[in-house]
């Protein structure tokens, strides 16, 4: 179902301290279902004994091109023609340079040029080692052919020192491992906008009015969007989490920036996602200097409706709008009525009193309703999974099919 699952992904290991962040690598792409193979330089393996590659993916690796018990003179050859894709992680200043030359010297460049695979390599090296004119040449020389290059990030490393060299983190690798594996999904070519968490708007320099969005949902469907191939757009109220791999975001605090985000994305979009939970009223005017307490008095803020940005982007032939109607009672009846009052194609109904789903939690529990009436009633699980059923709907949408749900 999700773009990982059955894929074939080579994992190749270099000499790094790095290695150890290899191994969750790997055991969070056997998780996610991906079918994994693993090769190891020879001093990869003395970093990380290759059991431990066997013991989280199931996979012995190779790693030996001399061990005469296996058949690693074919192995190579037929890993790199199974491959959809081959991620070097850690890859270091001397692998980096063996790719950009093409030297066939240990089982990870030798695989590099046997296979016609896409290929992400993940530098892991000292700073200096990094800045060196001859590594910036042989990436420039990787880019140059399309490969796609993540990291390093700055940081502590080995040395002590701090500077640019370390590995980027694991979930950013699968975040490039999941673009680069979905770039032929079901919405290549299609451009998505997707809002995510709440607004701030502000009562004085430090206070506001907003709410407990914590941008989870609309981040997931962004990340889902993407794995299928979507060129994605997201705007995203004042959230905590950190910018999605290969999306485009837009940080915005209130009402009237992400309105005018949104617009500004939807000029040319295919789709648009709001599941932002957009203040509905912000005050009639922010304050310049901090309100003072006064304990003797009590204090009225007039409030005045924010911009509907759903309604001011309007109807237009080929851009299909979803929305989200987070509701503490009356959820279906509410939500049936924001389809028709907005113009939805689909609302995304989810009840916000619900203790294990909703709000700043991990997973959702939501009715999906289309203009018809039919309803698709979900159970709770992960959000991106909750994402990747709303997008399955949107995608026979656009497929101009009749969806199947239960009337
Ligand atoms: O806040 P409400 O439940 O009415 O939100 C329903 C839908 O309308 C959501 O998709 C939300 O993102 C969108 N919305 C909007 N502009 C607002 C308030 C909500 O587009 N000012």
């Amino acid at each position: 179902m999700y773009n990982l699952t059955d894929r074939n992904i080579v994992l190749g290991v270099t000499g790094s301290i790095a290695v150890y962040k290899a191994v969750d690598l790997a055991s969070k792409l056997t998780q996610a279902r991906a079918v994994l193979n693993t090769i190891m330089t020879p001093e990869a393996s003395k970093f990380v004994a290759p059991i431990t590659f066997q013991g989280v993916s199931g996979r012995r690796p190779y790693w030996d091109m001399w061990d005469a018990n296996n058949d690693l003179a074919e192995a190579h050859i037929a890993l790199a023609r199974q491959a959809e894709l081959l991620v070097i992680a850690p890859a270091t200043a001397t692998v980096i340079a063996r790719l950009a030359l093409g030297l066939a010297e240990e089982m990870v460049s030798l695989t590099a040029l046997a296979t016609r695979a896409p290929l992400i390599v993940c530098p892991a090296l000292d700073s200096q080692m990094f800045e060196h004119p001859a590594t910036q040449e042989h990436l420039d020389t990787l880019r140059s052919r399309g490969i796609q290059i993540v990291g390093p990030e700055e940081g502590r490393l080995a040395s002590g020192q701090v500077g640019r060299g370390r590995l980027s983190e694991v979930d950013t690798i699968i975040g490039w491992i999941r673009h680069v594996l979905g770039k032929d999904g079901d919405l290549a070519g299609k451009k998505v906008v997707v809002t995510a968490g709440g607004t701030h708007e502000a009562i004085d320099p430090v206070r506001f009015v907003g709410n407990s969005s914590s941008g989870k949902m609309g981040f997931a469907l962004a990340e889902a969007a993407r794995d299928r191939g979507a060129n994605v757009v997201l705007v995203s109220g004042p959230s905590a989490l950190p910018d999605p791999v290969a999306v485009e975001i837009v940080r915005v605090r209130r009402a009237a920036e992400m309105r005018d985000a949104v617009i500004a994305g939807c000029a040319d979009a295919d789709i648009l996602i709001m599941a932002a939970a957009v203040a509905d009223y912000q005050p009639a005017e922010t304050v310049r200097d901090k309100i003072k307490r006064r304990q003797s008095e009590t204090l009225s803020i007039p409030l005045v409706p924010t911009p509907d940005i759903l309604a001011e982007v309007g109807v237009r032939a080929g851009l299909i709008k979803v929305g989200f109607a987070a509701e503490s009672q009356d959820l279906l009846e509410n939500a049936r009525q924001k389809i028709e009052a907005k113009h939805l194609d689909l609302i995304v109904a989810n009840d916000i009193t619900a203790s294990d789903a909703g709000f700043a939690t991990d997973n959702n529990r939501v009715v999906i309703l289309d203009r018809g009436g039919r309803k698709e009633e979900l159970p709770l699980m992960p959000k991106y999974d909750v994402a990747w059923h709303i997008l399955d709907r949107i995608v026979s949408l656009l497929a101009g099919k009749k969806s199947q749900p239960e009337a």
